[in-house]
């Protein structure tokens, strides 16, 4: 895969292992992509290998879905559990519609009011898509991404394309070119440099597979939203609410994690960070702007809605990683719907390893 991608980019030299490429950073417009750029990435895809690209929720460590090295190649860059099967991107409903045995009266609601857009939903899967991508499961997710650049790099490769987020496994999500280059740099072959991805928190995850709507993971479309098109309520997965392992095979308790322990709070914080702050510990304090700034070696206000809070988080909490403190703590937006997606990503960001 890496080999056949070096290939394809005339790059000489024999063949290498995967964990070893020379990642190649091509700058593209976010709203036009340069056809060029993109064909050299679809050409790399098409040879089976590892291209990271910006979608509107979080970037994509991507790879054509239906090849089975080249998926097994998204797990060694991200050193991600076998067990954890990943999101298959399409770029028409008809693709989607040949990756999974039957497609629901339900499913075609969802994708006519959400696709493109940060829905993935997941079906039985049919026998094209290898068992590698689905992490052995019966089962297949499959979005539809709206961002353009995406959308350029799916038609232009000709290809569904597996892509996790373009982090290494249980890190935090990328947001820009310069996240993933943090922990994935030498271990793809492209990324596609399209700025801040604009929506910040992946997309919501929903099973369609048994005989009731779940929800596996909340995400950026809200679970009113869905109900309200569904007409029917949708169960949430226990998990979500209780630190459980694994409603669905990827939702573990840890990830999104900063490598700072990360602290989550609800309410009022102040004490807390002065406790903190009394041992000689240097803190990392995010709150919501609405709040009076408080004295912490850094403090971090984040928008005090949820887009703009969502949008924000993951470059917030790779900032602070950055930044020498011993510790982050994070004042909890309100336990409302609304905020369901944040308070998830925030809780699994503070499980301990
Ligand atoms: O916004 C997103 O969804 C981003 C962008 C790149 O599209 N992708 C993303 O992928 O977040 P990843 O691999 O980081 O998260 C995929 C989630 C995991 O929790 C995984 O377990 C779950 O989706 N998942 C994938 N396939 C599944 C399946 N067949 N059944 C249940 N859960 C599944
Ligand atoms: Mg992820």
């Amino acid at each position: 895969m890496a080999g056949a991608a070096r290939a394809a980019l005339s790059i000489v030299g024999r063949p290498a292992i995967i964990d070893h490429v020379t990642t190649i950073v091509l700058p593209v417009d976010p709203q036009l992509p340069d056809p060029t750029a993109i064909a050299r990435a679809a050409a790399v895809l098409r040879a089976g290998g590892l291209v990271v690209f910006p979608t509107e929720t979080v970037y994509g460590l991507g790879a054509n879905a239906l090849d089975v090295e080249a998926v097994a190649g998204i797990y060694r860059a991200k050193g991600r559990p076998a067990t954890n099967p990943l999101i298959v991107h399409v770029g028409t409903i008809a693709d989607a519609q040949r990756l999974a045995t039957t497609w629901p009266a339900a499913a075609e609601k969802l994708a006519e009011r959400f696709w493109p857009g940060p829905l993935t939903i997941v079906l039985p899967k049919t026998s094209l898509v290898p068992e590698t991508t689905t992490a052995g499961g019966a089962t297949v997710a499959l979005r539809m991404p709206s961002h353009p650049v995406a959308r350029a790099l799916l038609a232009a490769s000709g290809v569904p394309l597996a892509a996790p987020s373009a982090n290494t496994s249980t890190g935090i999500s990328s947001t820009t070119a310069q996240h993933v280059l943090k922990t994935l740099n030498d271990r793809v072959d492209m990324v596609l440099d399209g700025g801040a991805c604009p929506g910040g928190l992946e997309s919501t995850v929903l099973d369609l597979s048994g005989e009731h709507p779940r929800l596996l993971r909340p995400g950026l479309i809200g679970v009113a939203e869905l109900e309200a098109v569904l007409g029917t309520p949708i169960r949430v997965a226990a998990e979500i609410n209780e630190r459980q392992p694994a409603p669905s095979p990827g939702m573990m308790p840890r990830h999104y994690a900063p490598t700072v322990p990360l602290e989550c709070v609800e309410g009022d914080a102040t004490a807390r960070v002065a406790e903190h702050v009394a041992k000689g510990l240097r803190v990392g304090w995010i709150v919501r702007q609405s709040r009076k700034s408080p004295q912490a070696a850094v403090v971090v206000a984040l928008r005090n809605d949820v887009a703009g809070y969502s949008a924000a988080l993951y470059s917030a909490l790779h900032e602070l990683e950055s930044a020498a403190i011993d510790r982050i703590v994070v004042e909890m937006p309100p336990d409302e719907s609304q905020w369901l997606a944040v308070r998830d990503r925030l809780r699994r960001a503070s499980c301990p390893p």
